[in-house]
């Protein structure tokens, strides 16, 4: 009997690639009519290739960016995101496809298979490293990292020198890094009503940049230099391998937290998820300081555990401040503080500090604009609680917005 034989099939390079990338946004975005999605999905690819003729076939990525980085000895390259490197003077040319905008309540950290990315070195001098360091001791996003996390994310981090006027941002751009301000003051604009209004301003210290990365969605403010300065840039690969994975196990760790605390309770759960993203722990020591009254203010708190005190030091009709203080309020888990400042645009009406070891969840005051306005209402009702507090312990009327040192009558 006549045998059957197969001939080899040869499988095209990047077949694979291109239907996995595909099943993979299905199943991500759940599209009601898989024909047409195809259609648009593989037309996007196709316009990537376009802009970035040098993409081989088989090197394809549908949902996932590629960073590349040159040398001084690749010829006629200039890009306007290549910055000089430390002493090594590397340039970067950061290049990615259009992906897919997603909303924050689809995007699953896990989903996308990072691990295999190399890790990114960027040699810097030891003076470099000392003042990367120093720009990142206070980032949020890089206090819930372990130790091994954050010393890759410092040695993937790149100097970027900006001058003033240039554009670090740009408003709807896809996010290729996040940056950490070393110095420098940095304008945010937000497009509204067809306008281009300034929301905000960084001044020589915070980062930005993480939005478009965590939640794939296009960049959603720009970011102007308004002097020259100094920026510290982690590449979206590297982003999305260390920091938003350790997304995911924040959310775990604080997803039953942030459900009870009252301030939040009238947001919705993606919005609340969208706190735990961003937010920072800070673990404080009995008697230490936490905010000191009178200095400007950059980030609000909730306690996660212990206790804090809120004292305020009052001025005699001579003008005098009344060193000793006096205690206002204390505030135990799930209660928060250092609003007041935030809301009003004021500096920190009382000084607050930890009452044995505690715990204190904090948010920037760019994140706490962008999230928390819904529960400024609720914010507010309180102040006016402080402003009969102090008419209570002061004895004459104060209105918080007005002034930040009561006199005593
Ligand atoms: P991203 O969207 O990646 O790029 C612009 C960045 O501006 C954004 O991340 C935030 O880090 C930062 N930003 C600061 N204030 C705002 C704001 N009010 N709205 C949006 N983004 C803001
Ligand atoms: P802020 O002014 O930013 O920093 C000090 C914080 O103390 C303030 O915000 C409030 O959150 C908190 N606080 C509690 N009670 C009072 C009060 N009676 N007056 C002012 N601040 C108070």
């Amino acid at each position: 009997m006549e045998s059957l034989t197969m001939s080899p099939v040869e499988i095209p390079l990047g077949l694979k690639e291109l239907l996995h990338g595909y099943t993979a946004e299905v199943l991500r975005l759940k599209p009601a009519d898989l024909v047409e999605f195809a259609v648009d999905h593989f037309t996007r690819i196709q316009e990537g290739q376009r802009k970035e003729p040098n993409a081989k076939e088989g090197s394809v990525r549908t949902s996932r960016s590629r960073v590349s980085f040159r040398t001084h000895s690749d010829e006629g390259v200039k890009d306007e995101k290549d910055s000089v490197v430390g002493e090594h003077h590397l340039k970067h040319t950061i290049k990615y496809k259009r992906r897919a905008s997603v909303c924050a309540e689809a995007y699953d950290p896990d989903e996308e298979d990072d691990d295999s990315d190399p890790r990114v070195v960027h040699p810097k001098s030891d003076v470099q490293r000392r003042r990367l360091q120093d720009a990142c001791s206070d980032i949020l996003l890089f206090k819930t990292l372990d130790q091994e996390q954050l010393s890759e994310v410092l040695d993937a981090m790149f100097e970027v020198l900006v001058k003033a006027q240039e554009h670090i941002i740009d408003q709807g751009e896809d996010g290729d890094n996040f940056y950490v301000i070393e110095r420098g003051v940095f304008d945010i604009y937000v497009q509204k009503d067809g306008g281009s209004v300034c929301v905000g301003k960084y001044d020589g210290k915070g980062s930005f940049g993480e939005l478009a990365l965590m939640y794939n969605t296009p960049r959603a403010a720009t970011i102007i230099a308004s002097q020259d300065g100094a920026l510290w840039g982690l590449d979206r690969a590297t982003f999305h391998r260390l920091i938003v994975k350790n997304n995911a196990k924040k959310r775990r760790l604080y997803e039953a937290f942030i459900e009870c605390v009252p301030l939040l309770t009238s947001l919705e759960i993606s919005e609340r998820m969208k706190i735990v993203d961003i937010l920072g722990a800070r673990v404080f020591h009995d008697e230490e300081r936490i905010i000191t009254q009178g200095e400007d203010a950059d980030c609000f708190y909730i306690v996660e555990s212990g206790e804090v005190k809120i004292m305020i030091k009052s001025r005699t009709t001579a003008g005098q401040l009344d060193h000793a203080g006096v205690e206002l309020a204390r505030c135990v888990r799930g209660q928060y503080f250092g609003e007041l400042a935030l809301v009003t645009n004021q500096p920190r009406a009382a000084s607050v500090y930890a009452v044995g070891v505690t715990k204190c969840l904090v948010i920037d005051i760019q994140a706490f604009e962008r999230l928390l306005g819904p529960c400024k209402e609720i914010m507010k009702r309180n102040i006016s609680q402080y402003e009969d507090q102090l008419v209570a312990l002061f004895g004459s009327s104060v209105d918080l917005k007005q002034e930040q040192t009561p006199s005593v009558k």
